[in-house]
């Protein structure tokens, strides 16, 4: 059992979306001692932007692509080896200006890859990354879910089922810039779900 925990938060330690993703992974390695963790910080360490040069670089054989160009391939490569070797990920994801965080639209961008994440059939595209069970831990400062205001949870919804990632469970953690206890209850609230969760 291969665990992988991507944190997309820039606000490091005081990351909420970050630390519910943490008590997740915590769970399942509870429920599979044996397995082992891959934790990924996206804000730490971004993902190649796939810009013009990238995508040509992708596009052109191994053997004609020189060594800088090699080099960015295979930080792609990686992440798609990574995200194909996982049987459970947890992904923590805050809304910063109404989506996702850049890096992990980066990320995205870096594993959508024809025949390998994903492919064209006669009845339409298909996931390849079939087999694996995706934990989101979301978190927003207003209250959005449910609203056309949360982009985020269709997205998801969208491009994990897009690349075969269909068994998906939310954890949404909101109004974390509320005044009161609004944030506070919010958290306990999202810890408590994920205590109750059936791994
Ligand atoms: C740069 C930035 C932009 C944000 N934009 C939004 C937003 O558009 N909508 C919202 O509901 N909350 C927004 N927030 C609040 C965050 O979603 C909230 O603080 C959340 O806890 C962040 O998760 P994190 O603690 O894992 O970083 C923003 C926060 C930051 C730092």
């Amino acid at each position: 059992m291969n665990l992988l925990q991507i944190n997309t938060s820039i606000r490091g330690e005081q990351s909420h979306s970050s630390h519910l993703a943490t008590l997740l992974t915590e769970k399942l390695q509870a429920a599979y001692p044996d397995s082992e963790l891959i934790k990924r910080d996206l804000a730490q360490s971004a993902p190649p932007l796939l810009d013009g040069a990238a995508l040509g670089v992708l596009f052109t054989p191994a053997e004609q692509r020189d060594a800088e160009q090699q080099a960015l391939a295979e930080r792609f490569d990686a992440l798609i080896d990574e995200i194909q070797q996982a049987d459970r990920i947890v992904l923590g994801v805050p809304m910063y200006n109404f989506g996702i965080p850049a890096q992990l639209k980066a990320w995205f961008d870096a594993i959508a890859r024809a025949d390998l994440t994903f492919r064209y059939t006669e009845s339409g595209p298909e996931g390849l990354l079939r087999g694996k069970k995706v934990y989101l831990t979301l978190t927003y400062g207003g209250q959005h879910s449910d609203t056309p205001l949360d982009t985020m949870t269709p997205y998801l919804q969208t491009m994990l089922g897009f690349l075969g990632m269909t068994d998906l469970t939310f954890i949404h953690a909101e109004g974390l810039a509320r005044s009161g206890d609004v944030a506070e209850l919010a958290l306990r609230q999202a810890e408590l779900e994920i205590a109750a969760l059936e791994i």
